[in-house]
């Protein structure tokens, strides 16, 4: 299959798998409504999709892993809920929509995210799969979106406001915020298939690399994007005075550590039969322009 096609159907599969996660969400008030809201406005869902795709490159059923990545987005959604608020970015776009504290306010706001963080631990542990590999995945997912990942990173990304930071501060910053999660979808794939653990660490490794470049080229969209097509308001970043890599090193440093990371990143998973899929995402997340 075609990576274009691949794409699609893995996009399908999830946005289904999502859909029937909401049906089961309690009608509280506004929020199921709201949580449905952020949850099903149409992501690019690189994290699930990659989760799906790595337990497939190790032998494992696809299917199965589902639960998995649906747990991992819905996390990532309420990291995009929360991030989105006046106390933190405050910005009132987000996957092309007003966001969700804009339409429900900041109490539901908060509240939805909330309720996406709980249940997606429900959903993770409701997995068709062994007990270990449910506790593998959990712990897993529990340390890239905690404090000693996302939301450690959330704290020094704010914390470095209005600050000049050095390149390696910012790596720091941008691997805990962004990389840790995106190498978790890899692990939660990896563990989904029963992969070794050697297969685990090279798709962990070719996650890290991707996650960073993928927050390079957030920043650089920052500046350079199209809000149409980003489905988010740019110059965000320059508004609070963030410490991202653009700032520091213009767009054409950032565009050359994209290729070298992306390149690492390819070099890491070829030896592995069936890694097509995963090089080409890889090359096309280099290249969004959303
Ligand atoms: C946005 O993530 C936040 C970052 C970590 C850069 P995505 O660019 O994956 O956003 P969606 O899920 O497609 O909306
Ligand atoms: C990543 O950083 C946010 C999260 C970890 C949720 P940004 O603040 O740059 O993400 P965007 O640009 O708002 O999507
Ligand atoms: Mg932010
Ligand atoms: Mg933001
Ligand atoms: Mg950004």
């Amino acid at each position: 299959m075609e990576f274009s096609q691949q794409l699609a159907a893995h996009q399908a599969r999830i946005e289904e798998a999502l859909a029937a996660c909401v049906q089961e969400f309690p009608a509280h008030g506004q929020l199921k409504e709201a949580m449905g809201y952020s949850l099903l406005s149409g992501g690019k869902r690189i994290r699930p999709v990659l989760v799906l795709e790595v337990c497939r490159l190790f032998g494992g059923q696809v299917e199965q892993a589902l639960p998995f990545a649906c747990a991992l987005e819905m996390v990532h959604t309420y990291s995009l809920i929360h991030d989105d608020l006046p106390c933190m970015d405050d910005d009132d776009l987000r996957r092309g929509k007003p966001t969700c504290h804009k339409v429900y306010g900041e109490a539901l706001a908060v509240l939805a995210g909330d309720g996406l963080l709980t249940a997606a631990f429900g959903v993770l542990s409701g997995a068709a799969l062994a007990p270990e590999q449910i506790c593998r995945g959990t712990a897993c997912l529990a340390k890239a979106a905690g404090p000693a990942g996302m939301v450690g990173g959330q704290v020094l990304d704010l914390l470095g406001e209005g600050k000049d930071l050095e390149y390696q501060e910012i790596v720091a910053i941008e691997s805990l915020k962004t990389g840790c999660m995106i190498e978790a979808a890899a692990r939660l794939g990896a563990i989904a298939a029963g992969s070794t653990q050697a297969q685990e660490e090279a798709a962990a490794d070719y996650a890290r690399k991707i996650g960073l470049a993928f927050q390079v080229r957030d920043d650089v969209l920052d500046v350079l994007g199209d809000q149409e097509e980003l489905g988010k308001p740019i110059g965000s970043d320059q508004e609070k005075e963030k410490s991202t890599f653009v700032a520091l090193k213009g767009v054409e440093a950032c565009e050359r550590l994209i290729q070298e990371l992306t390149q690492a990143a390819v070099e890491q998973l070829r030896p592995y039969p069936g890694s097509g899929f995963l090089c080409s995402l890889a090359r096309q997340l280099a290249s969004r322009t959303k």
